[in-house]
């Protein structure tokens, strides 16, 4: 049987299948049984900034894009933030795989101190899931980039902890990006935040959410970005959005990802699928002959020059079918 242990954030895990931050992780039993069924760690739901800020008192008036199930005006603040620290000390009482805390921050510092009860709670790592997005004509794309990197560079001189940032697509470089949130100290980034997407309900007039689970075929946008970043900056990488089978995770693997983030899957079949997931991992490295996920990471592509030209080629040979 293939070795299908990996490194995430300094740690090595069983394997590259992680629980990704969502409703799921909310609750200790989700948590006990992704262990039982073999997932390699877990991402608790985020805990949001405002929830930070309204046990302070303060409120921020900026709209989050991707809030999921969150509304904050009703039953939005889920867990407080005492009981997101009770969630951590808790799973870590109760499962051996590492317990990463998630915090959905777009701009106050509030709970940059917080982070720090989050490490003193026991959390093995921290994602940020930093996800403000320009909705103005007055935001500098510059001021835009500036406020992750601050987010991230406070958190990481307050923490020993490692620190991974979630981000979304809407950068216009994003190899850049990331390689300024690695050289501000990010351990690891999580490709990509998911945002919320919004249809307009005709007949009840009422803009909606909906795709509210991923389909396949999504992942083959985070996947070049998992290939781009791997060709040129040494950061480990977590794969996250429209990942389904075995085949879609070595896949990313091949391109360099460390470890996969899925939510969407686990929704539908539930948690228990990752053993299928699993055994079709194993038995797929049998068939080919590969020994060590570690042997096949970042083979995918040679250079980032053959990736540009291999998307140019493919575009232009589209062009070509279509005239
Ligand atoms: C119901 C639901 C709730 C989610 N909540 C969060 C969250 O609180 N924080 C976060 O960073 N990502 C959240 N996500 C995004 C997932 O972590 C994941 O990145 C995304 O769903 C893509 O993976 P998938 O295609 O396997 O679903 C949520 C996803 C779903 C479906």
């Amino acid at each position: 049987m293939a070795d299908i242990k990996t490194f995430y954030l300094g740690y090595e895990l069983k394997n590259p299948i992680i629980l990704a931050s969502c409703s799921l992780t909310r609750n200790i039993d989700n948590i006990c049984q992704a262990e039982s069924a073999g997932v390699a760690a877990v991402v608790l739901k985020s805990l949001f900034e405002e929830e930070i800020q309204s046990e302070l008192g303060a409120v921020s008036s900026d709209f989050h894009p991707e809030a999921y199930e969150y509304e904050y005006s009703s039953a939005g603040l889920m867990y407080g933030s005492s009981k997101y620290l009770d969630l951590i000390k808790e799973a870590k009482k109760r499962v051996k795989i590492p317990v990463f805390a998630s915090v959905n921050c777009i701009d106050s510092e509030i709970w940059i101190d917080y982070a720090k009860s989050i490490e003193e709670a026991g959390a093995d790592g921290l994602e940020l899931n930093i996800s403000y997005i320009s909705f103005s004509v007055n935001d500098d794309p510059r001021e835009v980039e500036k406020r992750y990197l601050d987010i991230a560079e406070s958190v990481k001189a307050n923490l020993n902890i490692p620190i991974a940032v979630k981000i979304g697509w809407y950068f216009t470089s994003i190899p850049y990006m990331v390689k300024r949130l690695k050289d501000v100290g990010a351990d690891g980034i999580v490709i990509f935040n998911r945002y919320y997407q919004l249809s307009y309900d005709i007949d009840k007039e009422k803009y909606v959410p909906v795709n509210y689970f991923s389909n396949a075929s999504e992942t083959y946008q985070v996947l070049r970005w998992v290939g781009v970043i791997h060709k040129q900056i040494d950061i480990n990488i977590a794969a996250t959005g429209g990942i389904h089978n075995a085949k879609q995770i070595l896949e990313h693997i091949y391109m360099g990802a460390s470890v996969v983030e899925i939510a969407s899957v686990f929704y539908k079949n539930g948690i228990k699928y990752a053993e299928n997931m699993l055994v079709e991992l194993n038995k797929t490295l049998d068939d080919m002959n590969i020994s060590s996920i570690k042997a096949i990471r970042g083979k995918g592509i040679d250079t980032i020059e053959e990736f540009k030209s291999l998307e140019r080629v493919q575009y232009m040979k589209i062009l070509g079918t279509k005239a």
